[in-house]
């Protein structure tokens, strides 16, 4: 008897990136520079408050869009960081935003819509945009310093697109869209019915002025979506709290996915996650952009062509001059020099490679002279194929 599973769900791969550490477990890598988890524990007044409410046995279902003290800190919040008005109908506590990504997109897409992605982009998006049976259509920023034109929009763009996910600042590239890139998007779809997911979960991690990202034009307010995380602001990603910002009408649809999927967060860590917007986390963004400096310079030495990133915790270099696919390299790194990073294709740009230094500076020093090591090794293998 042959069991049938959803059609869908069988064309839907597990992450690359988990493959590629798993790959580099296996093979004994010393120096992981692969995931995209903070090294920071969660500041003590989180844990503490979250241990409290244990304490006082908040442990009952709470209600479905998350408990509304919480829901009207992040309208004060988000008020005070990004100008923004919301109310709390317009807010859903999910399961770290992952969850409002999966949700956001599970209540807009029908069979054979079209998502826009511009590329190198996080691999989850792609997935799930599968799992509907919507096409997903990338645009290559890779040759743009990661930004988007209007041509690369008017390419992109027809009758059947449904929604264009920005992330911004950008797992892999660390880059920041400019003024002019949330410009583009905003002409492109202004007058046509295209939903916007801001994947915005690195938006309190950058190197420069902090201001809102396509989020501003509050004008299309009913089609914008922000997906917001706690997990790498305030480096709890095991935590999996998380946020959706949109309109009270895009809630309302959402929140029926989020009922039957979980029907609602923990209670008790609901009350953690109140204390963190009271938290200075200059710290942590302090000690990332000394160690993006570091790696940069490093990188800039070795010959690699790279754009210095602006915000995250993560630099991708392009190993194009190197003659080697992005899965080769990092497979040899790891066995013949057991440094682990994350291969480019993983996030649709097999010329580059992923490295996230969210990990101690003696770990990134280690790890930079070996790559440099690796890649001199490289080019001295290229020059004996080229005069041979
Ligand atoms: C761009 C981006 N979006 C979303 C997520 C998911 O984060 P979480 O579900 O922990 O909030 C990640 C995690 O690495 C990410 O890099």
């Amino acid at each position: 008897m042959q069991l049938k599973y959803n059609e869908q769900i069988l064309k839907v791969t597990e992450s690359e990136i988990r493959k590629f550490n798993d790959y580099a477990k296996e093979n004994n890598a010393e120096y992981y520079l692969t995931l995209g988890e903070p090294d920071f524990y969660t500041p003590d007044q989180i844990v503490n408050k979250t241990i409290e409410a244990l304490n006082n046995h908040k442990t009952k279902y709470g209600p479905t869009p998350g408990n509304l003290s919480l829901r009207k800190k992040i309208c004060e919040f988000e008020k005070k960081f990004n100008k923004l008005n919301y109310n709390p109908n317009e807010v859903l506590i999910t399961q770290g935003s992952t969850e409002a990504i999966t949700s956001a997109l599970f209540t807009i897409l029908n069979p054979n819509d079209e998502v826009i992605i511009p590329i190198p982009a996080y691999p989850m998006y792609a997935e799930i945009v599968k799992y509907q049976k919507a096409n997903v259509i990338n645009i290559d920023t890779s040759n743009n310093n990661f930004q988007i034109t209007k041509e690369m929009l008017d390419n992109a763009i027809n009758e059947k697109t449904k929604c264009i996910i920005l992330t911004s600042p950008n797992n892999p590239t660390g880059s920041i869209l400019s003024d002019e890139s949330l410009e583009n998007v905003y002409n492109a779809v202004k007058d046509k019915p295209i939903f916007i997911i801001c994947d915005d979960v690195y938006n309190q991690i950058v190197y420069k002025d902090k201001k809102p990202g396509f989020v501003k034009y509050q004008d299309l307010k009913d089609r914008i979506i922000v997906c917001q995380s706690y997990s790498k602001s305030y480096a709890m990603p095991g935590w999996r709290c998380g946020y959706m910002l949109a309109s009270e009408e895009f809630v309302f649809h959402a929140k029926k996915i989020h009922q039957y999927m979980i029907v609602a967060l923990n209670t008790f860590i609901q009350d953690g996650m109140e204390v963190a917007f009271d938290i200075d986390n200059q710290y942590m963004i302090d000690s990332y952009k000394m160690r993006r400096d570091y790696i940069y310079d490093r990188l800039v030495k070795m010959g690699l062509d790279v754009v210095l990133p602006d915000g995250a915790f993560y630099i991708f270099p392009s190993i194009k001059k190197l003659n080697i696919s992005s899965l080769e390299f990092c497979k040899r790194l790891v066995r013949d020099y057991k440094v682990a990073i994350i291969p480019g294709y993983c996030f649709s740009n097999d010329n580059f490679i992923r490295i996230s230094y969210c990990v101690s500076m003696d770990i990134i020093k280690i790890a930079c002279d070996r790559i440099e090591e690796f890649v001199n090794k490289l080019r001295n293998e290229n020059n004996k194929q080229f005069l041979s």
